[in-house]
């Protein structure tokens, strides 16, 4: 069978590991399909794809499977490669945008300052409809607001295909990608189960098709698009709650001297009902948790035109948003003042073994400290560049750091703090007063240990360590 040519647009986070995932799909030892990832035609878009098409990601990442997969797709299997020309929509069968709908973020979370930024968009969309031949597939995986396929895409797709001619209606499916960045990048997206969901049953059984490829049946089919749109909005907003929930109990933890991480694991023995209960951490980032939520007020507001507020849902944001505050009141109690002092922050990334900053709570945390005029350096394996403001520093290696500072906080257990020897460090050089731990990366005995150096230990959500020690 000859392979399915399929155009991925967007090679961002989830496009350049879509089109990888799907390039590693076989057959009876043949691959399935033959994948073209498309870059917007810049210069920022010719450097990612040079650097795909030389084997390397455009991302710090520390899931094997990517680069394996990437190099077989490129020089073994030879069915994967990346550009920049839109004409190669006109080849393929299937389309899969994974071009992202961009939320201007505020702090006030106010539901009738949302601004979405849809043209970008909308223009990758147009790219591919001016181009596609009319009977093939183009599946969106973009993150949505609810409505926006049915009331607006179909629409705007039919005239183009008018304006070309073209008297068939456009072939356009919705399924929302689900993929983890992290060590399981790849195999999340050919694993996890998917939904999915079209009012054009002809779209639906395709895409269907498509999906049963990888996801080993694990589809589940909605109605239409829009609750296919909702179902991923709110999904997302669930977790961002559940975040913003268990942060009024830290608060309380702290408070009463108990310990948090103690408690939730004990609370998660009750399977099925209890055991996905979000623990205390630093705060939220990345693309999806910050900006999901805002698409569903967004809908609401300009697609459906509703008189209606999801109040609680975006105070979770903003909660969500004001977290590592939080960490630097702890810390500036600790330390009394940050006035002439000096932070690392360790692990600026917003999710562990993930190398991607953006909307990192580490942000807030900068400027408050900034603000304050204290001074900033930080480290993060998987971070080369941190554009902020307040111009931290990023330290060589740890123990570096760790020499320098008068402070430091853990903000994310990557794997090089979680595996920390304590004992190993050299002592004699490390002057720090505070030791900071949002992630539950460090033992009591840890703080115990740092207590006899008259170093502070601050565990969020350790109110034990608070009682003890402050
Ligand atoms: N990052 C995640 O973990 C994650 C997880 C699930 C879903 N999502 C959703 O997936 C979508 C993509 O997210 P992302 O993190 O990959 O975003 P991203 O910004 O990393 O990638 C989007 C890419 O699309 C490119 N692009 C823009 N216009 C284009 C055009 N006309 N032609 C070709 N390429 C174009 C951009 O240059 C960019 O590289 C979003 O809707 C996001 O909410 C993301």
């Amino acid at each position: 069978m000859p392979m399915i040519k399929v155009a991925v647009q967007g090679l961002g986070f989830v496009g350049s590991a879509v089109a990888i995932a799907l390039s590693s799909l076989k057959n009876n030892g043949v691959p399935y399909f033959q994948v073209f990832g498309v870059e917007r035609d810049d210069q920022n878009g010719k450097k990612m794809v040079g650097l795909l098409n030389e084997g390397k990601a455009c991302f710090s990442n520390t899931d094997e499977d990517f680069t394996r997969y990437l190099h077989a797709g490129l020089n073994i299997s030879c069915n994967l490669k990346f550009g920049t020309d839109k004409k190669i929509y006109s080849e393929a069968e299937v389309v899969v945008c994974d071009v992202g709908m961009d939320v201007k973020l505020t702090e006030t979370y106010d539901s009738q300052e949302i601004e979405v930024m849809d043209k970008p968009f909308m223009i990758a969309l147009e790219d591919v409809f001016s181009q596609i031949k009319p009977d093939a597939l183009v599946i969106i995986e973009t993150t949505l607001p609810p409505g926006m396929v049915e009331k607006r895409i179909v629409g705007f797709a039919q005239e183009i295909f008018n304006s070309r001619g073209f008297n068939a209606a456009p072939l356009i499916a919705y399924c929302y990608e689900r993929v983890m960045p992290g060590k399981n990048y790849i195999s999340s997206i050919l694993n996890y189960p998917r939904t999915i969901g079209s009012a054009d049953i002809e779209a639906l059984n395709r895409a269907s098709l498509f999906y049963n490829t990888f996801c080993g049946g694990k589809l589940t089919v909605l109605r239409d698009a829009t609750s296919v749109e909702f179902a991923k909005i709110l999904e997302n907003s669930y977790r961002a709650m559940n975040i913003a929930f268990i942060h009024e109990w830290t608060l309380y933890a702290e408070e009463i001297g108990v310990n948090l991480f103690d408690i939730i694991q004990s609370i998660k023995v009750r399977k099925g009902t209890h055991d996905n209960i979000m623990k205390p951490g630093f705060g939220v980032g990345g693309y999806c948790l910050t900006k999901d939520s805002l698409l569903a007020q967004w809908s609401i507001n300009n697609i459906f035109k509703l008189d209606l507020s999801l109040g609680l849902t975006l105070n979770a944001l903003k909660v969500n948003y004001q977290m590592p505050l939080h960490t630097f009141q702890r810390l500036k109690n600790a330390l009394k003042s940050f006035n002439g002092k000096t932070l690392l922050i360790c692990g600026i990334s917003y999710l562990a073994d993930v190398g991607d900053i953006r909307n990192t709570p580490a942000n807030q945390l900068a400027t408050a400290v900034n603000k304050e005029g204290g001074s900033l350096i930080w480290h993060d394996p998987l971070i080369d560049v941190w554009d902020h403001p307040a111009r931290p520093e990023k330290v060589a290696g740890l123990e570096e750091g760790l020499q320098k500072a008068d402070a430091v906080v853990f903000c994310i257990p990557q794997k090089e703090y979680s595996q920390l020897n304590f004992q190993a460090l050299n002592w004699d050089k490390i002057h720090l007063k505070v030791w900071g731990d949002t992630f539950d990366i460090f033992s009591d005995e840890d703080a115990e240990f740092l207590f006899g150096r008259e170093i502070v230990p601050v565990g969020i959500g350790k109110g034990h360590w608070k009682k003890l020690y402050e």
